[in-house]
């Protein structure tokens, strides 16, 4: 008998189906999510790639198609593809959205996102979690990416799925979205499995450089080495894409590519400027990170590092990551 994952799995994959061919193969696939996607500037081969689809703007389109094929209607309401209203009516959850199916890292579908086009108020709408779905275990992208992060030895991580898309367009196709929320372990092991060299890819204004010393102590926690890249402040790498050719987005990325130790040691100190007390504190939140760095012999390398980048004797900073590290382990 077939089990209950697998019929998920199935019913998965024939929606991932269904909303492509309503992409391709519908008018208003055509003429609203094709010509949205095409103004965006992703290709076709994109959109072959990432298989990606359209949720047609009526009611019960997707309920109507599903029942014609015999599928379980209580799955698709587990997988969230389809709705009950308070009056007990059963409606498509997608609708007038551009699709992006989520793959787990062996190809299988387990979520959907749909991008709002019409200036709704929910930019986004994605699958709810499920057996098939841990969000936190999960990054947008990885199946198209894993042959490429291992012959490239390296992840770009992004935050969205249009950046990821941006990236692959550019050639970089070495490339994840944590989907917009903080990274969690499972998320970090998934990438370890593959690389242990991460470059975090953020906009470059406040939020983006807060955004970067968030991720810092898990993922060298993880053994990784981690960089960070900043665009242009109001740039994601999609809108960065754009603007560029893929030449000049991958100069820009090989030129601006930074170690993150030593990118939060500099605009920390920065920031404190001729505070004391704020470069104490500053000082004490780079020993933080540097008490994760699991290896002996990098944790040394990273400590003089900081002590020139911070004006703060090698011994100081080393006597004080050691009793950090002591609280760590
Ligand atoms: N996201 C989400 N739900 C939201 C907003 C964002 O799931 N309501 C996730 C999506 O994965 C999205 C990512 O967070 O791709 C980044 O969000 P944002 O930067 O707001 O969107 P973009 O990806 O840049 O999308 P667009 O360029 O179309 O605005
Ligand atoms: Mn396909
Ligand atoms: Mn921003
Ligand atoms: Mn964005
Ligand atoms: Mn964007």
């Amino acid at each position: 008998a077939q089990s209950r994952r697998e019929a998920m799995f199935i019913a998965n994959e024939w929606a991932m189906n269904y909303f492509e061919d309503n992409l391709l193969n519908t008018p208003d696939g055509k003429e609203i999510g094709l010509s949205y996607l095409y103004g965006r500037g992703v290709t076709q081969e994109a959109i072959r790639q990432f298989h990606l689809g359209y949720a047609i703007d009526r009611g019960t389109a997707m309920l109507e198609a599903a029942r014609k094929k015999g599928f379980n209607i209580d799955v698709l309401k587990k997988l969230g593809l389809i709705g009950t209203s308070q009056q007990g009516h059963d409606y498509d959850r997608f609708r007038g959205r551009v699709i992006f199916p989520i793959l787990n890292s062996s190809g299988k579908v387990v979520a959907f996102g749909g991008r709002d086009l019409k200036g709704g108020i929910a930019k986004y709408i994605n699958s709810p979690e499920s057996e098939l779905y841990k969000k936190s275990n999960e990054l947008y992208g990885m199946y198209q990416a894993r042959s490429s992060i291992v012959k490239e030895d390296k992840c770009y991580l992004v935050e969205g799925y249009l950046d990821v898309i941006g990236m692959w367009q550019s050639g970089m196709k070495n490339v994840v979205a944590s989907s917009g929320t903080a990274l969690t372990d499972g998320q970090i092991a998934l990438i370890h499995r593959f690389t242990k060299n991460v470059t975090l890819i953020y906009d470059g204004d406040a939020a983006g450089i807060k955004a970067s010393f968030r991720g810092i102590d898990m993922l060298l926690s993880h053994y990784l080495d981690v960089n960070v890249l900043l665009l242009p402040d109001g740039d994601d790498p999609d809108s960065f894409a754009r603007k560029h050719t893929p030449e000049e987005f991958r100069e820009y990325v090989s030129k601006n590519e930074t170690d993150i130790i030593k990118f939060k040691a500099k605009v920390l100190m920065a920031e404190a400027s001729d505070n004391p007390q704020r470069r104490v504190e500053a000082i004490r939140s780079v020993i933080g990170s540097l008490a994760c760095i699991p290896d002996k012999v990098k944790r040394d390398v990273y400590i003089q590092e900081c002590s020139r980048l911070m004006g703060v004797s090698e011994e100081s900073i080393g006597s004080a990551t050691a009793s950090a590290r002591a609280t760590v382990v």
